[in-house]
């Protein structure tokens, strides 16, 4: 079959490699019929994920139809449409127990990681039962992908860590698909603003049709200073981190209104200065977390009741042989206005 292999930083390659099969008694077979690439897949490709070893299949998200299943999987059978959760649940050990999949023992945040991921025509899925999700009947594919990761990614870590409520203010840094699945998923709350700070007009311009009241564009002037003019000196009560950087990091910190939270979604490759000496006295709270996505239930609704419109996060599709130039497109966001790709095997 066909896979986009990790070869180490810098270096990926669209490989032939053997179709998965069942391992173990939980497993399933996945027919991939849509995934797509994350920001994340790109630090992996920077060398910011050292986890993930050189000959990994890459990807997290997707969804597919169940192709072969262990003799323990209850809930799915072949040929039933699955929605894949970037993290697999094993769902009986503590902290499955306590609804932190993210940190399942034997589990988490392993496909694409540390065994192979969904950027492939096939893919092997631990703990079938407790971490794959039926797909409605009817229901728009291309728009569920954008549940594997990042509208539970946006919503529990951005949103639920960062205590948005009603009336609000809301400040996000990063607007790229995870920045703009917490600017939609927000909304949820009514907060009475919510700006967005980002280098690119383009998705500046898409948080503002995705219902940002204020942008900020960090590439002219002081972004701290700009969201605090437009906070009346108070900044924002909830402050969510969506790139991933020291520079960002420092956003949200010089941001943050007494009180409010800052809650860290991106991926950071490096050490980041907490500062602190200034922030001790300020009764913040600063949340951390890797997605657990047991959201996804809840979301599947929103989006099929249409509460939130997944799909218009969807800007190209690829077919899976053009997996290298939905790469290029997917990085390139700034000239290519790409925000997800959908590629379809
Ligand atoms: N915690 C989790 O569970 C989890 C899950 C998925 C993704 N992530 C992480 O979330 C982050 C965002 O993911 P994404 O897919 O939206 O990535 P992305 O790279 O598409 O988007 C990042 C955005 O940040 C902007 N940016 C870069 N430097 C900036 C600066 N100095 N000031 C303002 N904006 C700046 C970019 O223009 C871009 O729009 C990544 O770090 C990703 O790895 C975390
Ligand atoms: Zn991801
Ligand atoms: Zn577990």
């Amino acid at each position: 079959m066909l896979a986009l292999v990790y070869q180490g930083p810098g270096q990926k390659k669209l490989d032939d490699r053997a179709k998965p099969a069942v391992q173990a008694p939980g497993d399933a077979v996945v027919r991939i019929t849509k995934t797509t690439i994350c920001g994340t897949d790109l630090h992996i490709l920077k060398g910011d994920v050292a986890t993930c070893k050189p000959g990994t299949v890459l990807g997290h998200e997707g969804v597919g139809i169940i192709d072969s299943v262990g003799a323990g999987v209850a809930t799915f059978k072949p040929g039933d449409r699955v929605l894949i959760s970037c993290i697999s649940s094993c769902g009986r050990c503590g902290p499955c127990r306590e609804r932190m999949y993210s940190h399942c023992t034997t589990g988490g945040w392993i496909l694409g990681n540390t065994i192979d991921g969904t950027q492939a025509e096939f893919v092997r899925i631990p703990y079938a039962d407790t971490s794959l999700y039926p797909i409605p009947p009817g229901a728009d594919e291309e728009a569920l992908v954008m549940l594997s990761d990042i509208l539970p990614t946006g919503f529990e870590c951005g949103v639920l860590n960062g205590k948005v409520q009603v009336g609000s203010t809301v400040a996000i840094v990063g607007s790229g698909p995870i920045g703009l699945a917490a600017l939609l998923t927000a909304q949820f709350y009514s907060p009475a603003e919510i700006i967005m700070v980002d280098l690119d007009d383009n998705r500046l311009e898409v948080a503002r049709r995705f219902g940002a009241t204020a942008t900020v564009n960090s590439a002219k002037g002081d972004a701290a200073q700009q969201v605090m003019d437009l906070t009346g000196g108070r900044g924002g009560d909830t402050v969510i981190e969506a790139v991933g950087i020291p520079a960002t990091f420092k956003i949200c910190q010089d941001v943050v209104a007494a009180g409010g939270t800052v809650a860290n979604v991106g991926v950071h490759g490096c050490k980041v200065d907490l500062e602190l000496e200034r922030l001790w006295s300020h009764n913040v709270t600063i949340t951390t977390g890797l997605v657990d996505t047991f959201s996804i239930p809840m979301l599947l609704k929103t989006v099929q009741s249409k509460r939130i419109d997944a799909a218009k996060l969807i800007t190209h599709r690829f077919k899976l042989e053009r997996i290298l130039a939905a790469y290029d497109t997917f990085a390139q966001a700034a000239d290519t206005k790409a925000l997800k790709v959908i590629i379809e095997a």
